[in-house]
Order: structure tokens, then sequence, then C-alpha cells
């Protein structure tokens, strides 16, 4: 796969409005981004296409949409108090902080050559408080994952579903980590999205074959949204790297273009959360399985998928520079046209006449009821076609004076730039066999 240089894709998602700085007019905030009109309608469709997919057309998942604070006793029982802390040192001239492992050079400061201080652990969650008054408050937590929800609610869904095991919870929403390492873009970042499924099976299932049936599904997820099999890796965590109370993890890489990098993952967590939820919370969260007529803990699966790392990477996917036989250099993001913001452009050749603009609004108007689409009548069509190639606009439709006489409009394919007479009325199903 060819790299692409960073660079572009950052100035290209700011000049087209998929990814700003975060809080930039106040000189920027490190790791955070706000995403702009294009990139919330990137995020959305990622979403809806990972909700149906995961949720929707399984039958053995249900959805849940769980708290961003939760009881500190979660995060207690979970072991994240406790263990979710990196060691870091700290420059003692710039006071910039470093995990010593990630260091070159752990004897100097990477920033301004100053020395460090010895290793201190820092928390990865963010602390807030509950209550009027601070000093008397209780301390909470911002969730740094959305798997505990799952699992504090995971008698709640056996009580008011019909679901037997096996089956799974799929969640998606934000979650917050307090990340010292930075850089890459929005790869990684304080604030992101996450969309977990915890599968819960029988102890003494075949956790492998679920397991690997699991990762088969997942690549179904990427041929989907049409991110291509040869750009990920699947990295077997050896096991003096995992977790201890993971049987095994599968971290599934992605070539970015620094590099291949965790994507996504997929652990096989045993039954560790619900047991430690059950002897914390003193809560009976065992199940009883009517066909083997037994009571047990069961265990679970768990593939987890961040948002906006997948939306990096289809924009990094996408992202092409086409060299025309009149010299010149497009710019085209060849998303699938499954995942891009707008499915069509409907353009009126010229915006000072009145029955053109009559003409494409009522297309537009139209469309709209069945695709995402956009109306520009601004600049000329070449420009107008330039900004389409690079917010990745599968179509583009022009209304044209012929178009009043014969009922056709023109439509250009964003990827071929081949142009084409379409009539009017065989426009909807064009576009829908063609999407
Ligand atoms: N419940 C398991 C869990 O949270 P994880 O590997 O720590 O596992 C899951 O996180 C996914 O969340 C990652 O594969 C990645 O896509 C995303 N992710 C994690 N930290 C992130 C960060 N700081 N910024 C953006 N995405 C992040």
């Amino acid at each position: 796969m060819p790299l692409v240089d960073m660079e572009k894709i950052v100035s290209l998602c700011k000049r087209r409005g998929f990814v700003f700085p975060g809080s930039e007019i106040y000189g920027g905030l490190a790791a955070t981004y706000d995403y702009g009109p294009l990139g919330v309608e990137l995020k959305n469709n990622i979403k809806r296409l990972w909700w149906k997919y995961f949720v929707q057309d399984r039958e053995d998942m249900v959805g849940l949409d769980g708290g961003i604070i939760l009881s500190p006793k979660i995060w207690e029982a979970s072991g994240h108090v406790q263990n979710f802390k990196d060691p870091l040192v700290e420059c003692k001239k710039c006071h910039h902080r470093f995990r010593p492992d990630k260091l070159k050079d752990a004897s100097k400061c990477p920033d301004c050559g100053g020395t460090f201080t010895k290793p201190k652990m820092f928390s990865g969650m963010f602390k807030t408080t509950i209550g009027p008054v601070e000093e008397e408050g209780i301390t909470a937590y911002l969730r740094p994952e959305t798997a505990q929800a799952m699992f504090a609610n995971f008698k709640n869904i056996l009580d008011s579903t019909n679901k037997k095991i096996p089956f799974g919870i799929g969640q998606m929403g934000k979650a917050f980590r307090n990340e010292i390492t930075t850089g890459n873009f929005f790869f990684r970042t304080l604030e992101f999205e996450q969309m977990e499924i915890e599968y819960f099976i029988a102890p003494d299932a075949d956790w492998n074959k679920i397991f690997n049936n699991w990762v088969e599904y997942i690549y179904g997820f990427s041929d989907l949204i049409g991110l291509p099999r040869p750009n990920f890796f699947s990295h077997e965590i050896p096991d003096e790297e995992r977790a201890f109370y993971s049987k095994r993890t599968i971290d599934i890489e992605y070539q970015f273009p620094w590099g291949l990098d965790e994507l996504w993952a997929i652990a096989y967590r045993t039954n560790y959360d619900l047991s430690r939820h059950q002897e914390a919370s003193g809560e009976n969260l065992e199940y009883f399985d009517e066909t083997a007529n037994k009571k047990y803990i069961p265990h679970v699966i768990e593939p987890t998928f961040g948002v906006d790392r997948t939306m990096l990477a289809l924009i990094a996917n996408a992202y092409i520079e086409e060299n025309l036989p009149n010299g010149e250099t497009r710019t085209v993001l060849k998303f699938n046209p499954i995942v891009a913001p707008f499915k069509a452009a409907i353009f009126p050749l010229l915006k000072n006449k009145p029955e053109l603009v009559a003409k494409a609004r009522e297309i537009f108007n139209d469309l709209k009821k069945d695709f995402m689409v956009e109306f520009d009548d601004n600049g000329n069509i070449g420009k107008r076609y330039r900004r389409q190639d690079e917010i990745g606009t599968p179509y583009c439709i022009t209304i044209d004076f012929d178009s009043l006489e014969n009922n056709d409009v023109t439509v250009r394919d964003r990827d071929t730039m081949e142009q084409k007479r379409i009539k009017i009325d065989k426009l909807k199903n064009y576009l829908k066999e063609n999407l």
C-alpha cells in the first residue's frame, strides 16, 4: 500500500471540515479534536453500519447504552483503579511527562535535554467529583472503556430479554483516557468513541472456535466498510504481554500511514469481570443453563473497536492523488460509497438562471428523501467537482439547459470521471443500483 503523507491528510481534514484541532481559537488543547460537518457524517455512518452488522443483524445480540459516569465501585472491582496506570518520568526542567519504555534515550528529555525524576505511577482515568462541595463529594471517574456497564447490567439484560447463552451485548459511546503518548493526528486522544461487544459463553464451550468465528466476522465488517484485508495484520499477543485474566488476545492492526498500529482488538477475558463484580457487589451473577441443568458464571469474548481510528483508517485508505492527462493533479477520497458523507451532489449549471436552479432544487428535494445529498451552486463546475472529489462524494449531478428540454441530467462518476446522461425519472434507481 503506498504510504500517504500524514500532513496532507491533516490539511484536507481541516480544509474540508472533517476534523478540527480541539479548542483551536484558544491555542488548542493537546490530543483533543472536534469533528466538523463531514467528520460527523462519516462517524455516524461507521456507527450506524457497525450497529446494524453487529447488533441488529444478529439474533444473539442486544444493545445497551450505559452511563459515562458509573459507581466508582465498578472501577474498583474491575481492577482499573488499581491497575489502569502507567509509570511516568517527569522532566525536571520543562515538566513534560513520558513513559520510560517509549523513550529512545531514557537519560534525557527529548524536548529540552533536562534530566528526569524517578518513575511515578499516573492513573489513566480522569477523575471528577459528584456533589456540590468538592472536598466532601464522591470521587468518580469518566469511563476509560464502555465494557464495564455491560458487565454491570448483565443480570438486568438476562431478566428483561429472552436471551440464552451464548449471547452478547453491544454498546457504543465515549471513553476517556489520560493519554501521555499522543501524536499521529487523532489516533490516540483523551476522548474517543468505542464500539464494544461482550459475548457471553458457557465455561465449557469451545471458546477458541467461537473466538475464531468472531475474528472472521470482524473482518467481514472491514469488507463492508471498504478497508482492504491486505492492509490488516492479526497480531497474536504473547502470554507474557497479555492481561493475566486473558487467555487469548489479538490486536487487529492496520497499515496506517506511519506503519502497522492497533485499530481494533479481540480478547477472551474468561469469567474474570463477572466474577469480580459478583464478589464486590454481593449480587448473584450466575446464569442457570436449562439445557445443561447447571449454574455458572459465564465467560466472555470481547471484540472492541475504536470509532475514531476506524475513521482515520478509512480516510487514509481513501486518500489518492491522481495525475490527470492535462498535467493537473486531483485529490480524491475514494471512499466506499456506503461510508461516504454525501452520496451525491446536485449542481445547477449556472446559479443565476432561475429555471436551472428551480429544476436542480426539485431534483435535490426528491433525492434527499432517500439519500444524503448536497446542493451546491458555488463557483464553476470544475471547482465544484474538485471539492466533491476531495470529500469523497461518489456522484455529481448537473442540471443544464438540455435537462429542461429532455428531462435528463449529467451524472459524473467520482472514480472514473466518466459522465453519462440519465433520465431524471431513472435517477433514483441509478443511484440505488450503484451506491
Ligand atoms: N474494553 C477493552 C478495551 O478498552 P483497548 O484495546 O484498550 O480495549 C479498545 O481499547 C479500542 O479503543 C482500541 O482498539 C482503539 O480502537 C480504541 N482506543 C483505545 N484508546 C484510544 C485512544 N486513546 N484514542 C482513540 N482510540 C482509542
